[in-house]
């Protein structure tokens, strides 16, 4: 049985790839702040989420203060502070959108998901991310993306289509409905 005692020693937080990661970030960049978001990648493709455990090493590593870390992670919705499901859902909810229904199609993603803003879906297939600013596609608004990939001019249905497509496990690229 491991030893977890007071003097027992604590499993570093992130895994010697991750930390030569944000070593090498370090040093293609004259200022430590500027590798704040690589490494935060590398942390994340690791551990799946940012722990706080991983901030403070990541803080450690590149010699800043870990409130700095903490805001950068804090202020991009890319990164996750909690584990997230296998598919990310992100609605945006910004003026375009907001004006042509990303409101309801948010209400409908939680119904047909069973999870409210923010959750995971009960076997881990989805997160659902409905606070989200302007994803770059006002004019195929609304529009959300699934695992990075746009889907515009969405209606209930067409956000069905979406998931099925997901759950599949098609081949996916960027989509976009003629406007009804
Ligand atoms: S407002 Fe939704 S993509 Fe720009």
């Amino acid at each position: 049985m491991a030893d977890s005692g007071p003097g027992a020693a604590e499993a570093p937080p992130l895994g010697r790839e991750t930390l030569a990661r944000i070593r090498r970030s370090k040093q293609l960049y004259p200022w430590a702040s500027s590798a704040i978001l690589p490494s935060l990648w590398a942390v994340q493709e690791e551990l799946g989420y940012l722990t706080p455990a991983a901030l403070l090493a990541v803080a450690e590593e590149l010699g800043l203060e870990p409130s700095e870390v903490e805001a950068v992670a804090t202020f991009y919705s890319m990164y996750f502070r909690h584990r997230a499901g296998e598919h990310l859902i992100q609605v945006c909810r910004n003026v375009s959108c907001g004006l042509r229904g990303a409101d309801e199609l948010l209400r409908h993603l939680e119904r047909a998901l069973g999870v409210e803003d923010g959750g995971t879906t009960e076997d881990g297939a989805f997160t659902l991310e409905g606070t989200v600013e302007c994803l770059g596609a006002c004019g195929g608004a609304p529009m959300m993306q699934v695992d990075r990939i746009s889907y515009e001019n969405l209606d209930a249905a067409a956000a069905d289509a979406v998931l099925e497509q997901v759950r599949s496990g098609a081949p996916r690229g960027r989509r976009s409905r003629a406007r009804a």
